[in-house]
């Protein structure tokens, strides 16, 4: 269903609101014996400049605001409460296992601002008492003492954007930040937190395979407790799509990915997912939750949410644009789409995420996430083992690293007919 004007289209018919919680629950095809964890992800959509390469909901702040004009903080927290209000019917007694404040440039935000916004979701949600906060950073936008503030705010772990320590590509990039201050960030992060994260991209225009190691192994002189580690795409409808940059040939990207996972065990991290590296203890709960095919509440402009109930499973979409988001929000009208997950997609969505990770997914794991039998996706498994691509015993599947290398391959087998 989408309600794009904002109200519920009505041809004579009247549709439930996004929010209808009966709606939701109704009798189905589907059955979920028990709803997996859910997580809550929290969208702040403002930067301080638009990165050629990026289609996040992000927005440059300056583009739409008076000279000198201040981020709404105070409107934009207003229309969060609403919206989290407003969505509390379709969570109703469960609790949140993990908080995700990303954006955008949650940074920009001041702690005083973070310090309410995670007052507020405990006064409106049953958190779990340790529960992962991650706020996202970015180098540039802070100063000192301001890290330590979100740990004080209750953010437990912070991911700072850095992409790269080599100052040309920080430029062909079009980042705000340079070399110094992403160590400067890095290096306070590491005083303020027990555990954080460091985004990285590669096979950047004009990187070499020489430059790649020199970047990794930066990172690792901190010694991140969990890094990500993107290979750069070109995106629709970005300035890098209209106007595409030089990138490494394919090869020489491969040969990137293959030293970036020698680095990085050698200096004691997992690759547990595609992207992500980790030491013992220091996965990401909440993006292993997206993984495994958990639900999440996403709150903010744009945010996207994926929630169960015993029968289906039920997307649902936030207003993109930041003012008509806050100004739906406060109306309590936020979602411009919440549509059921179609039973044929079921297998196809829950690969794109749990073929992700080395460890794979549990039989159980996909029959009480999905609601569907294991029939349904026997023969995409048997043509994924044949080809070399999965591995399986009796409780449990992962990819190979032939697998890994041909992801979409692999996730390819269980779309449907
Ligand atoms: C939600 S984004 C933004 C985080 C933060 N605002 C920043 O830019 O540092 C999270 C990460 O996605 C990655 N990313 C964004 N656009 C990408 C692209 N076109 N290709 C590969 N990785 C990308 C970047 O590493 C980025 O840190
Ligand atoms: S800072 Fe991050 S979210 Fe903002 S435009 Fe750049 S990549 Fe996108």
């Amino acid at each position: 269903m989408s309600w794009p004007g904002g109200q519920p289209a009505s041809a004579g018919r009247v549709e439930p609101a996004w929010n209808d919680v009966r709606h939701w629950m109704r009798p189905g095809t589907l059955q979920l014996q028990s709803l997996p964890p859910l997580a809550l992800y929290i969208h702040l959509p403002w930067c301080l400049k638009k990165c050629p390469y990026c289609d996040f909901n992000s927005h440059e702040w300056t583009a739409t605001a008076a000279p000198g004009e201040a981020l709404p903080e105070a409107a934009y927290l207003e229309a969060l409460r609403a919206d989290l209000a407003a969505s509390l019917p379709l969570i109703w007694g469960r609790t949140v296992h993990s908080v995700f404040i990303g954006g955008g440039t949650p940074s920009l935000f001041s702690p005083a601002a973070i310090d309410q916004l995670l007052g507020d979701v405990r006064a409106m949600l049953r958190l779990e008492a340790d529960a992962e906060v991650t706020l996202e950073a970015n180098p540039g936008t802070f100063e000192k003492d301001r890290f330590h503030a979100f740990r004080e705010a209750g953010v437990t772990r912070l991911s700072i954007g850095v992409q790269s320590f080599n100052d040309t590509h920080l430029k062909a990039l079009g980042r705000v930040h340079d070399r110094d201050q992403a160590e400067a960030a890095v290096e306070e992060a590491a005083r303020a937190f027990d555990t954080f994260n460091l985004d990285l991209m590669y096979a950047l225009p004009g990187q070499t395979l020489a430059d790649c190691e020199a970047d990794v192994r930066t990172a690792l002189s901190f010694a991140p407790p969990h890094i990500s580690i993107y290979h750069l795409t070109l995106e629709p409808n970005t300035w890098f799509a209209k106007y595409p940059p030089t990138l490494p040939p394919e090869d020489e990207a491969w040969d990137m990915l293959d030293r970036i996972t020698e680095l990085t065990a050698g200096a004691g991290l997992q690759r547990y997912e595609v992207s992500a590296y980790a030491r013992n203890g220091h996965r990401c709960w909440h993006n292993l939750n997206y993984w495994q095919f958990g639900d999440y509440l996403g709150i903010g402009a744009g945010a996207h949410s994926k929630l169960s109930f015993a029968h289906r499973v039920v997307r649902a979409v936030r207003v993109r644009e930041p003012r008509l988001y806050m100004e739906r929000a406060v109306a309590g009208n936020a979602a411009v789409s919440a549509d059921e997950v179609p039973r044929k997609e079921l297998p196809f969505e829950f690969m794109l995420n749990a073929l992700r990770l080395r460890d794979g997914f549990t039989l159980q794991q996909f029959m009480e996430r999905s609601g569907l039998p294991l029939s349904s996706i026997e023969p995409a498994l048997t043509r994924a083992a044949q080809q070399g691509l999965v591995e399986r015993d009796a409780a449990r599947v992962w990819p190979t690293a032939r697998g890994f290398d041909f992801l979409s391959d692999l996730q390819g087998l269980f779309l449907p007919d």
